[in-house]
């Protein structure tokens, strides 16, 4: 039986924190009693996200961070290291998406995307885990996508870096398993982060689960891969999309 006082006390960043799916993690890992670290490019989102949940009397920071840069990741875990002393979690969440013809795309919207949502959670890991390492034990979950499995037209640069996420979770794993780090994923299907009544009737039947995905999946999801009990599931992905990936098409 998992025990839900596992995540007290426990050090916790969450990166592109301010809004969606960053946002109900680190209120799941501060509503258990951790210190959050809401590490977020923009300042309103940053310092709106910290009120709510300060004001339910749980612990967050805001650390102003723009993942694309590694100076300030590496300022990032500095400052934690300094407040806090250590790293136990890392959630490797922040991510743009856009889209355009693979015979438009510049290299500069290319590497956009690949330095925030890719390269991010390389050097987020890294800078992390020279933390953990000091105390032998660390748990990260980088957020990757469905679309590293399946695609729509004109998505490449996105579905390459969350394809990228998926090898790159297993290369860490075992990279820092000698340090007691442990790296997973999580690939999220549709997840609704905007106004859940706008959506339609088909929007939700069309999952096994019967319905939208929400923020609290993820969430869960994120609480089951860190705590201490799981320590054997590693280097995996967890797909967590109501089945869709799963289900079988055909042309009537
Ligand atoms: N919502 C979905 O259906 C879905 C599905 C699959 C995967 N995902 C992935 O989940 C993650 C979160 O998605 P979401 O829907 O909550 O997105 P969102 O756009 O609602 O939130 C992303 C957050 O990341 C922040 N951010 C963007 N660039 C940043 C940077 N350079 N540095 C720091 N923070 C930055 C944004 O300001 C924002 O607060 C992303 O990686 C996304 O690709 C989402």
């Amino acid at each position: 039986m998992i025990n839900p006082r596992a995540y007290e006390g426990k050090v916790v960043i969450v990166t592109g924190a301010g809004r969606g799916i960053g946002q109900g993690v680190a209120q799941a890992y501060a509503a258990r009693g951790a210190q959050v670290v809401l590490a977020e490019l923009k300042e309103d989102l940053g310092s709106s996200a910290e009120r709510i949940i300060t004001k339910q009397g749980a612990k967050a920071l805001f650390v102003p961070t723009d993942v694309r840069d590694p100076e300030q990741i590496i300022a990032l875990m500095k400052t934690v290291q300094e407040r806090f002393g250590t790293v136990d979690v890392l959630i490797n969440n922040a991510g743009i998406s856009s889209f355009g013809s693979p015979y438009e795309i510049t290299v500069e919207m290319w590497d956009e995307i690949i330095n925030t949502n890719l390269r991010s959670v390389f050097l987020c890991t890294r800078e992390a885990a020279k933390i953990m390492r000091r105390q032998n034990e660390g748990s990260i979950v980088n957020i990757a996508s469905t679309r590293a499995f399946q695609s729509e037209e004109n998505s490449e640069a996105y579905a390459a870096s969350k394809g990228g996420i998926i090898a790159l979770t297993h290369a860490l794993a075992a990279s820092l398993a000698h340090d007691g780090v442990q790296v997973n994923s999580i690939s999220p299907g549709w997840i609704e982060t905007g106004p859940w009544e706008n959506l339609r009737d088909i929007d939700h039947v069309q999952h096994w689960s019967g319905r939208v995905g929400q923020v609290g999946d993820i969430a869960n999801a994120c609480l089951f891969l860190t705590h201490p009990d799981n320590r054997f599931i590693n280097g995996t992905n967890l797909i967590i999309d109501g089945g869709m990936t799963k289900t079988m098409i055909y042309v009537p």
